[in-house]
């Protein structure tokens, strides 16, 4: 039987990864998980409580009544982000959520909270979980670790069209100053920051193609899966 093993995605705001993440789960028939997804289903529920983003101890009493789960969608053939029950996949990406997720990110109780749930489905390896600190923290000793970057224009353009589609009203100077905003929040903050791992492979796809990107990535977790398991 062949190896299963661990694949990490991190890096910058809309530079792809989950994009990558799913390519890569279907050619290898792995599971993808979002981790920025459950970040996000945590602060709509942190939202729709009225819960003071900024102070710890009532997150920290509001996260007990959370369950986050993904659940296959069989038409679009990914998973959904599940808050208590309910289908949130597309609420948890209009900007609303978006302007605070960072916030909501930097506290311990909602990353503990989290990294928990991460380590948890990664068990037993044959995983894909694309984010922030995964080759960092959450999976540090991952087989495959990919730091993703595209230049900043190219990020606004591609998050912009996505955002575009689901509400035409939103502006590209909005998407921009989310974007940078989060950027500058993820890589500053105390725990757990935005950071290349030292062992993780700059996957800079400015100038790819979806497949040329996915050709690359395909070939480095074929070395590594043709390698012995390296220890959890
Ligand atoms: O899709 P996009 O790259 O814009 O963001 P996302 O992956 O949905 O993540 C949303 C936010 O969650 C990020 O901006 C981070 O603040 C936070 N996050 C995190 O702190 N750690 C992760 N492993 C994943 C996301």
């Amino acid at each position: 039987m062949q190896n299963k093993i661990i694949i990490t995605i991190d890096g910058y705001s809309s530079c792809g990864k989950s994009t990558l993440a799913k390519q890569l789960a279907r050619r290898l028939d792995y599971v993808h998980i979002d981790s920025g997804a459950m970040y996000r289903a945590i602060t709509l529920y942190l939202l729709r409580n009225d819960i003071h983003l900024d102070i710890e101890a009532d997150i920290s009493k509001a996260i007990e009544n959370i369950n986050l789960s993904f659940v296959k969608n069989d038409f679009t053939g990914t998973s959904d982000m599940y808050l208590n029950d309910e289908n949130v996949e597309s609420m948890i990406r209009e900007m609303l959520v978006s302007e605070r997720v960072s916030d909501v990110a930097t506290h311990k109780s909602v990353r503990d909270f989290a990294v928990a749930q991460q380590r948890k489905i990664g068990i037993n390896k044959g995983i894909i979980m694309d984010g922030r600190d995964i080759g960092t923290t959450v999976f540090a000793h991952a087989e495959l670790k990919l730091f993703m970057t595209a230049d900043v224009k190219t990020r606004v353009e591609r998050r912009f069209k996505e955002m575009f589609a689901i509400n035409p009203m939103v502006s590209l100077e909005e998407v921009k100053h989310n974007l940078e905003m989060r950027d500058y929040i993820d890589s500053n903050r105390e725990i757990s920051p935005l950071r290349k791992a030292d062992d993780a492979v700059v996957l800079d796809n400015t100038l790819l193609t979806m497949d040329e990107q996915l050709d690359i990535a395909l070939q480095l977790a074929y070395e590594r899966i043709a390698l012995p398991m390296a220890k959890n």
